[in-house]
């Protein structure tokens, strides 16, 4: 994460994952990539499911490693409000590289200014770290068995 800053957050429990999932939600500008990275149980999906909820996106979100990707419409308002029009999901678990990334059509979304594209298992894909609207949120447990965020990102 080279030439990153980061910012930590507590998330001991739902209510305060939701609330980093919203605070996020709230700096969407339209165009970020969001790599997710944690071990399975980690909360990724949990944290997706909490974004979509700020988003006002209606379509349950399920944990995505059997479609590979799945793409949500935004509530009316939000997408009045900032013009994010889409959320789109990916599970990168099952992915060999980059290649196959853009074969299920990352691509088409990665581009898009009106879109937000979620990545779980960001880090099975390195390449994806270097392009410029990349964040990354590493969910980690310390020592007393509590939850982090770590977000990273630039400027
Ligand atoms: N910060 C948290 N505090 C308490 N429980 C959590 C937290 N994050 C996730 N969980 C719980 O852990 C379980 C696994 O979460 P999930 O989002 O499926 O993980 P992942 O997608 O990383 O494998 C879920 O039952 C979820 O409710
Ligand atoms: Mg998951």
């Amino acid at each position: 994460m080279n030439g990153m800053k980061f910012e930590e957050m507590l998330a001991p429990d739902l209510k305060s994952l939701q609330h980093c999932a919203e605070s996020l939600v709230a700096s969407l500008r339209g165009g970020e990539i969001i790599g997710l990275v944690g071990e399975l149980g980690a909360g990724k999906t949990t944290f997706v499911q909490y974004m979509a909820k700020a988003m006002g996106i209606k379509k349950p979100v399920r944990s995505p490693t059997f479609i590979l990707m799945q793409c949500f419409p935004s509530g009316h308002s939000f997408r009045k409000k900032t013009g994010i029009v889409e959320m789109c999901h990916i599970d990168a678990y099952r992915l060999k590289g980059e290649d196959e990334l853009f074969a299920i059509g990352f691509g088409d979304y990665a581009e898009r200014e009106d879109c937000v594209t979620v990545i779980e298992w960001a880090d099975r894909i390195e390449s994806v770290s270097w392009l410029e609207d990349y964040r990354e949120i590493r969910f980690t447990v310390d020592e007393n068995q509590k939850r982090h965020l770590e977000c990273y990102f630039r400027k």
